[in-house]
């Protein structure tokens, strides 16, 4: 039984009072005076998730002599189940990491880099994994080849379209090829599948999902080598916790980016003990996958129709006030609203503008468009777009850099 019984309808943009309610936002400990219009950023952990927490902490504390030496690595085996079967790959293939920014470092460790290898990737990428591959090149001699995602359309770029722009830059050195499954910045759903599908065996693809984990449903793509997701982003985990798949051929050359001692265990088990830890919201992450569910009523996937309908029935107000076109769904929680011109800074300087006003939403900046990346999670209702809309009419006319 559920607290709260599922909806009897899902809400759509032409029913505006199912899409006003907030659900439960009694469950998080968000500032009621803030609208929280930006969830893809870091999430926001529901108070059943901090309390699961909270419950692995006492159970350390307990014990802490036990629990490290005896029941920390069978507790991180199951908990690692309960994910792969989540994201439905093999738990053989899956680690915990701290974040996607570290599991992408353990990939780069991975792969061959030597002296004049290259590793493509997009001008989508997001910066700290950019940043990852400009050190990993600087420090093996490699080269890295930055691709302009082809434009998009219609929240996506279209496979044809992605397959030929990255196939254009591999070459018989290509080492590595990095793809976001959604892009951070612009918010684009890109067609990983075709992209794997397309690469074969020829060269290893990691895919950045960081957003992947609670919006899509099966999100690592067959043949990817490699596939890493935050669940403390769109799974409700407690921060900070995220999951790197590697595909059976990868397995025996990834290894933790800290030495363990536990290193001829090899894939995974390397990595459940990697010193002194606080492992708890690893220990959460099962409450964590059934909260929606429990608490909420509704599964991942309810629960994503839900807060895409909220979100394009909030654009729609929101590009009416602005007069811009609304963009046309990319069919996910998260999509960006274009509103004016300007560079990073300019998007910085908004976005804190906007904080100061109560409202938290992502601003970026995308080939020198200024966009609103827009965020729904059950606890945002439409009024939380009203409140965006009167603090960006508010800024009018389009701030310059
Ligand atoms: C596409 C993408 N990759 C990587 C990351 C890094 O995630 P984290 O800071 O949790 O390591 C993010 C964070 O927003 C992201 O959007």
């Amino acid at each position: 039984m559920t607290e709260h019984p599922p909806p009897t309808h899902l809400p759509t943009a032409s029913d505006p009072t199912a899409l006003g309610a907030r659900l439960r936002p009694e469950l998080w400990l968000l500032d009621p005076d803030v609208a929280h219009l930006n969830h893809g950023s870091y999430g926001a952990v529901p108070l059943p998730v901090l309390a699961a927490q909270r419950a692995a902490a006492e159970r350390i504390e307990r014990s802490p002599e036990r629990f490290y030496r005896a029941e920390l690595a069978p507790a991180i085996a199951a908990v690692r189940e309960r994910v792969a079967a989540f994201l439905h790959v093999d738990p053989r293939g899956l680690a915990l990491v701290q974040n996607a920014t570290e599991a992408v470092q353990v990939v780069l460790e991975a792969v061959d880099l030597r002296p004049g290898a290259e590793i493509v990737y997009t001008d989508h990428a997001y910066p700290w994994v950019e940043a990852a591959i400009a050190r990993a090149c600087e420090r093996h001699g490699a080269v890295r080849r930055r691709v302009p995602l082809p434009a998009p359309v219609d929240g996506t770029v279209p496979a044809p379209a992605l397959v030929d722009a990255l196939e254009g830059a591999l070459t018989d050195r290509t080492a590595l090829m990095v793809v976001d499954q959604i892009t951070s910045a612009s918010a684009l759903r890109l067609p990983v599948e075709a992209v794997a599908a397309a690469l074969g065996e020829r060269v290893p693809l990691l895919v950045d999902a960081a957003h992947a984990p609670g919006l899509i449903e099966r999100p690592v793509p067959e043949g990817a080598a490699f596939w890493v997701g935050n669940l403390h982003k769109w799974a409700f985990a407690a921060r900070t916790a995220a999951a790197l798949v590697v595909a059976p051929a990868w397995r025996e050359r990834v290894r933790p980016l800290v030495a363990s001692a536990r290193a001829a265990e090899g894939f995974p088990g390397s990595f459940s003990y990697l010193g002194t830890q606080d492992p708890t919201a690893y220990l959460a992450l099962p409450a964590a996958l059934a909260f929606p569910e429990e608490h909420l009523g509704l599964t991942f996937e309810a629960l994503r129709r839900r807060n895409v309908a909220v979100l394009r029935a909030g654009l729609d107000l929101l590009a009416e006030r602005l007069g811009v076109d609304a963009p046309v769904s990319n069919g996910l929680p998260i999509d960006t609203l274009p509103i004016g011109h300007g560079d990073d800074a300019a998007a910085v300087a908004l976005a804190g503008r906007l904080r100061d006003a109560g409202v938290e939403v992502a601003i970026t900046s995308v080939a020198g468009r200024l966009l609103a990346r827009v965020s729904v999670q059950a606890y945002v209702g439409l009024e939380g777009f009203e409140r965006l809309a009167r603090a960006l009419a508010a800024e009018r006319p389009t701030p310059s850099a």
